[in-house]
């Protein structure tokens, strides 16, 4: 065998050994792909600019706790299968979804606009696929690409622990403004 011959062969075992590793890594990866099926990666944006308004508010302080996550004004809607669960402070339906929509607070002379928007955020009843976060996927999506946030993995530590201390209100912290 020459030199060159060596090297093709060399490099050949090596894109050898790389495919079986990657393939063996593919299938490794099956079990967990598998068992997130159905959980928060699956969560689609909602059209709800047609839902009912629940409430709105602007976060414009530093001392308000949630500044630095959620500072803006933000909107928040349900859809019908939720509007008289969020008016009597739940329990919700299966079905029942809720939207936090987050935009940048601009202060254009003296008043708050919408500026930038900044995350839409969603809550979707369904206590059989989502038992484990009190019944309802949490997701967040990028305002741009719409491509969803959250990984299943990350859900309780992102979302759904903090929304656990209004359990009695069935995790919905928005009191619907009349
Ligand atoms: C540190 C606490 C905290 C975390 C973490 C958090 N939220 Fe919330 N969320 C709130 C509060 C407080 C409100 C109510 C805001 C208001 O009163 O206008 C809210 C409101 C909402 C609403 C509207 C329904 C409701 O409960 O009022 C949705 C939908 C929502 N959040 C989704 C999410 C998602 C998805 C995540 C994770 C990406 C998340 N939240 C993470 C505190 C939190």
């Amino acid at each position: 065998m020459n030199r060159t011959m060596k090297l093709v062969v060399i490099a050949l075992v090596f894109t050898w050994a790389g495919l079986m590793m990657s393939n063996e890594a593919h299938l490794m990866a099956q079990p967990s792909q598998s068992r997130t099926k159905g959980e928060v990666e699956q969560l689609t944006l909602p059209n709800y600019r047609q839902w009912t308004h629940v409430k709105s508010m602007v976060i414009f302080d530093e001392k308000h706790p949630l500044y630095k996550s959620f500072g803006g004004m933000h909107h928040i809607y349900v859809n019908a299968k939720g509007l008289k669960a969020s008016q009597a402070g739940g329990p919700y339906p299966d079905g029942s979804t809720l939207v936090f929509v987050l935009y940048e607070a601009e202060n254009k002379g003296g008043a708050y606009v919408a500026g930038k928007k900044k995350v839409e955020a969603i809550m979707v009843k369904d206590r059989r696929r989502f038992a484990e976060t009190g019944g309802w996927g949490f997701q967040a999506f990028d305002p741009q690409t719409h491509q969803p946030l959250i990984k299943q993995a990350d859900v309780k530590s992102a979302c759904y622990n903090c929304h656990a201390s209004v359990k009695d209100r069935d995790y919905v912290f928005s009191r619907f403004v009349k």
